[in-house]
């Protein structure tokens, strides 16, 4: 017999929520991580207030949310443990929470309660935790699969592979589930850093280097996906909710373009100026809508001098297109380094989506980060850990 039922690799968001499933069904459950304690990236996540889900990380909203190769792939996870179904267990271990925005719940106190939820939970429910230990080969067993664990070999029938994505490896993040996907001849899709600040040629960083600190709304596009959030120059390029958003999308080589006055039309505060203050340089307009300095770096770009009173039609809408039509062409990301997901991952056409088990591989299930889905920022990604270690702690 084996030594366990499920053994899950990775004691993250997703991997603790399938422990807790598999075990509150009687499974022997084993959860090893080499990270010395668990949840780690729930414990800095948003800002060390964890964006626990969103209201609107459902089925319905799903193949608009979450990006992969399978738009449709998410739905039935996400379907089966909704965002409500975690809001009921935080209420119930007395977690405050609020919603920021756009349907964000965060903790109102430290992330840490999240952690301390789904750890109590796991050892209720009698899954044993075994943290700081390094995970060796796998093999395939007449009875299911044995793990290296340390200098001891483990037995279980069923793997979940938990282990994440490749953001932040300074965090403990590694390849593995795609090393064990591949060993077991799953596919593994292109996989590229996302939600992830943008950077910028020496040239054009020089212009917005001197903004930085600096936030504003903006309507940020690539193609025909739109964000309209917040946006902030930085030291490095461009960062902020909308850059993070667009991130995903973006790819080498495309430019994005950026609305600074989003819900507004910049020729009419330009034509009413032009009439009611006629003696006032174009930035200084500017600078009654948007941020000082993000004014005078336009109105150099724009470079009108001289009254508005004077300036024609045509000169207005060039500087109209400069603030609502700015093309910019990122020339990379600040990498996994600082993103906080990656895109690609685990090919979902060998997963089952009602139980995330390798079609090929019975008793192999994927879950989580590693999985080629990933969800817009503000708490897309954690609802997705949960739903699909969910679904994998009701099948393994
Ligand atoms: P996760 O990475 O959480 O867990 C994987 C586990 O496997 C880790 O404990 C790791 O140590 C372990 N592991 C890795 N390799 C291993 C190996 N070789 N051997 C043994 N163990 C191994 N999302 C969101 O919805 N709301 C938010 O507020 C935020 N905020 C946020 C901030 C920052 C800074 C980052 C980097 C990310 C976020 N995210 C987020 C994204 C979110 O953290 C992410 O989507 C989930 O943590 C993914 O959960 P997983 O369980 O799949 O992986």
């Amino acid at each position: 017999m084996p030594d366990f039922d499920v053994i899950v690799l990775g004691a993250g968001a997703a991997g603790m929520m399938a422990g807790i499933e598999a075990a509150r069904r009687g499974r022997r459950v084993l959860v090893v991580d080499h990270a010395r304690n668990p949840g780690e990236k729930i414990r800095i996540s948003g800002g060390g207030r964890c964006n626990f889900t969103n209201i609107n990380a459902t089925a319905a909203l799903g193949r608009e949310r979450f990006l992969g190769a399978n738009p449709r792939f998410a739905l039935s996870a996400l379907s089966r443990f909704t965002p409500d179904m975690f809001i009921d267990r935080v209420k119930r271990h007395g977690i405050a929470f609020h919603e920021k925005t756009l349907g964000q719940l965060f903790c109102d106190g430290p992330a840490t309660q999240i952690v301390a939820m789904l750890t109590n939970d796991l050892r209720a429910a009698g899954a044993a935790i075994w943290t700081g230990r390094e995970v060796g080969s796998v093999e395939r067993t007449a009875e299911g699969f044995a793990v290296m664990v340390g200098d001891g070999r483990v037995t279980a029938a069923s793997l979940v592979v938990a282990t994440g994505g490749k953001s932040i490896p300074k965090m403990g993040a590694t390849g593995l589930a795609y090393e064990l996907a591949r060993q077991f001849d799953l596919a593994v899709t292109e996989t590229r850093p996302g939600l992830v600040p943008l950077t910028f040629e020496p040239g054009a960083l020089e212009k917005l280097k001197p903004l930085a600190g600096v936030s504003a709304d903006a309507v940020v596009t690539h193609g025909r996906t739109r964000f309209e959030e917040a946006l902030l120059f930085t030291h490095r390029g461009l960062s902020g909710p909308a850059i993070l958003q667009i991130s995903s999308y973006w790819r080498e080589g495309d430019a994005i373009g950026v609305d600074l006055l989003p819900g507004r039309d910049a020729l009419d505060l330009l034509r009413a100026a032009r009439r009611e203050t006629p003696k006032l340089h174009v930035h200084t307009v500017l600078a009654q809508h948007l941020p000082k300095r993000l004014a005078q770096m336009l109105g150099e770009t724009i470079d009108l001098p001289g009254m508005i009173g004077d300036l024609s039609d045509k000169k207005l809408t060039a500087a109209a297109e400069a603030v609502q039509r700015w093309s910019l062409k990122p020339v990379g990301s600040e990498g996994y380094r600082t993103a906080e997901v990656t895109l690609g991952g685990i090919d979902t056409a060998g997963l089952d989506p009602r139980t995330m088990q390798a079609r090929t591989v019975p008793g192999l299930y994927f879950i989580g980060e590693a999985v080629d889905v990933t969800g817009w920022l503000g708490g897309y990604n954690f609802q997705w850990a949960w739903a699909s270690g969910w679904v994998a702690g009701q099948a393994a």
